[in-house]
């Protein structure tokens, strides 16, 4: 048992209640971010004449070995430590003797915990940031590739009116953007520093608060110092915008299963990215789809989780906010897992042009074209709709699309029909003529498509790291 705080205690600390308050299991994954901390603290301290510079030279050259070494492997974190802050203390002393003490002047393990929690979390936001906007450059380049590529757009997964399948993308297009929006919001909120606020009420030491933020990239400092030791707000929005993120993917992989399925084959799922059974040869399964839709449920899981531990605790600092971090490393580990997989599946996915089409064109998906046609010629709409429902259930019993009617079994359903009615409710015409903004028309989807290209381009202001 190493940790630091001897010094008022009589009695060893029983091995059950070490365990049960360790984190070190867990917090080993913020060592860089923790090292990266104190060397901004002991340049601060230094700045400030609270260190001497040889002393801050030689702590960082020390923070700096621990993490060589623990990268090259020569350094292992072990549970002999309570926590990453001690292990690193420890080692710190260990190499450097005296100069290693110094480090923790001016400072609590609460607001080194604040610290690397937001260290941790920010950069874990860029990363996740980076996989959204990999997903929505493949998704645009479907989109290009597909602007006349028709297939049924469903409501209450019953066919419905053809659209293609660069709008049907474009749908996810859009959701992904707003993901990356909210993050960009996380990020921004969350851009301020907690170190130096001690305990809960700040130091007796003259730190330079600001100039610590500044060397860690922060906007600012914080301003409250027992709100910036106990605040994890940005856990919560980060598993929220996490969580929507899974229910998009959760919901794309649902489609994907659809289409891949036997009855629809709109789309192949690679090789690459499918698995086979045990037992039946025949079968290529889209596992990559389910388990990224299974997986959702862990990271709501997560979300409830730090919503739950957080709600009830009184200000400030308090033990059960070291139940901030298992969870929440799940959850951001299996996001950016989930997003790389799909983008990876989606890439290399093939989707089957004319079986799209061939559904489009045989779920009378452009019934409502007929109607229209039939308005454009002076019968009432409700009137047409009468009309062309008996069209339909012509087709149904002969078993034959609304394109397939030969133009005197159109005339005797009603006068109106004449020749013209098959350019009237062909796919291309079905889809071209839908050209208001956010609609499936080639007209209008290019333009959105030229929108969202230059929003791809766009440089992120938000992200200076
Ligand atoms: N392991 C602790 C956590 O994750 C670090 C802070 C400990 N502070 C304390 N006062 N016990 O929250």
């Amino acid at each position: 048992m190493a940790q630091l705080w001897g010094g008022r205690f009589t009695k060893e600390t029983d091995q059950l209640v070490y365990n049960f308050n360790a984190s070190i299991s867990f917090d080993k994954k913020f060592y860089e971010q923790d090292i990266r901390g104190s060397i901004a603290h002991v340049t601060m301290l230094a700045k400030q004449g609270i260190l001497t510079e040889d002393e801050k030279k030689i702590i960082i050259a020390g923070l700096e070995g621990i993490k060589a070494d623990v990268e090259n492997g020569t350094l292992e974190i072990t549970e002999k430590y309570e926590d990453i802050h001690s292990f690193v203390e420890a080692n710190l002393i260990d190499r450097i003797g005296d100069p290693g003490k110094k480090l923790h002047t001016g400072r609590s393990r609460n607001d080194q915990v604040a610290l690397d929690m937001k260290l941790y979390t920010r950069d874990e936001v860029t990363a996740i940031n980076e996989l959204v906007k990999e997903l929505l450059e493949v998704l645009l380049h479907i989109m290009r590739e597909n602007t006349e590529t028709f297939m049924p757009g469903f409501t209450h997964l019953q066919k419905a009116q053809p659209i293609t399948l660069a709008h049907h993308m474009g749908a996810y297009f859009e959701m992904f953007k707003r993901d990356r929006s909210r993050l960009a919001d996380i990020y921004q909120r969350m851009n301020t520093c907690p170190l130096g606020s001690g305990a809960l009420a700040g130091t007796t030491y003259p730190l330079d608060r600001e100039y610590t933020a500044q060397l860690l990239n922060f906007d600012s400092a914080t301003l409250n110092s027992m709100d910036s030791v106990s605040d994890r707000d940005y856990l919560i929005e980060l598993m929220s915008a996490c969580s929507t993120i899974m229910m998009h993917l959760s919901r794309f992989s649902e489609e994907v299963i659809i289409w891949n399925s036997n009855e629809y084959q709109f789309v192949d799922i690679d090789d690459a990215y499918s698995t086979g059974s045990s037992i039946m040869p025949q079968k290529k399964n889209p596992d990559i789809a389910e388990l990224v839709r299974g997986k959702t449920g862990r990271v709501y899981g997560a979300l409830t989780s730090i919503l739950t531990t957080m709600k009830g605790i009184p200000l400030a600092y308090n033990k059960d906010m070291q139940e901030d971090k298992e969870m929440v490393f799940d959850a951001m580990d299996t996001t950016k897992g989930c997003l790389a997989l799909f983008t990876g599946m989606l890439k290399t996915m093939k989707f089957n042009r004319e079986r799209m089409e061939a559904s489009a064109k045989n779920g009378f998906t452009n019934a409502t074209d007929a109607a229209d046609y039939l308005v454009n010629h002076g019968v009432p709409f409700r009137d047409a709709h009468g009309i062309v429902g008996q069209l339909v259930l012509h087709c149904i019993e002969k078993n034959i699309a609304l394109d397939d009617m030969s133009l005197e079994e159109y005339q005797k359903i009603s006068p109106v029909f004449a020749e013209d009615i098959y350019e009237a409710i062909s796919m291309k015409t079905c889809v071209e003529a839908r050209k208001t903004l956010g609609a499936p028309g080639k007209e209008a989807m290019d333009k959105v498509i030229a929108i969202n290209e230059a929003y791809l381009r766009e440089e992120k202001k938000w992200n200076r790291n």
